[in-house]
């Protein structure tokens, strides 16, 4: 008998995929999170579903606004990747300040933003979503990948 070993290549092939560059001005955050909804849409998601995955990434592109780019302006750029069974892996990266302290940083009520700021986004990005990893290089700046799994549901066809 023989048995087809996939490789790990193959395993890891989205269907899908798209990428996005803005610059990080306040405008953009709008237009970035309902750009990645829009994409992530073909996947039949509930509102819910939709909800969450607009809410993390407004979080992760606000951060690089008002964080890793502080006073100036750089490039975000995004990427979204669907693989079969649904599942969706979203990587927002900048190239601004960076984080000294991951760990910290991810602590929920910890902010260097001051009394504007609550401290809150990645809990909230690691709530609303399956999974989330940041990685950053202080000076050279932060990428943060969250994936989420759509669930799949039956689709009744009205009147048929
Ligand atoms: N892209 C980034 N570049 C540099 N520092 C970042 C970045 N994202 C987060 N940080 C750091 O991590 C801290 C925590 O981020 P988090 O989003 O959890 O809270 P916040 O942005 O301070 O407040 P909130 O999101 O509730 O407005 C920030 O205060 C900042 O110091
Ligand atoms: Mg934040």
């Amino acid at each position: 008998m023989k048995i087809k070993v996939k490789k790990s290549s193959e395993v890891k092939k989205p269907i899908n995929e798209m990428r996005l560059v803005i610059s990080s001005s306040s405008a953009n955050e709008s237009f970035a999170r309902t750009a990645v909804s829009a994409f992530v849409a073909q996947l039949d998601p509930t509102i819910e579903e939709i909800a969450d995955i607009k809410t993390a990434v407004s979080e992760a592109v606000t951060n690089c606004i008002v964080h890793a780019y502080r006073n100036t302006i750089g490039q975000i750029y995004i990427n979204v990747r669907v693989f079969s069974g649904g599942r969706v892996c979203i990587r927002i990266r900048d190239t601004g300040c960076g984080i000294e302290n991951i760990p910290q940083a991810m602590e929920p009520l910890f902010t260097t933003g001051g009394s504007e700021r609550a401290g809150l986004g990645f809990a909230v990005m690691e709530s609303f979503m399956d999974g989330l990893k940041v990685r950053s290089n202080l000076g050279k700046g932060t990428t943060v990948s969250m994936e989420k799994v759509i669930a799949r549901r039956i689709k009744y066809n009205v009147g048929a």
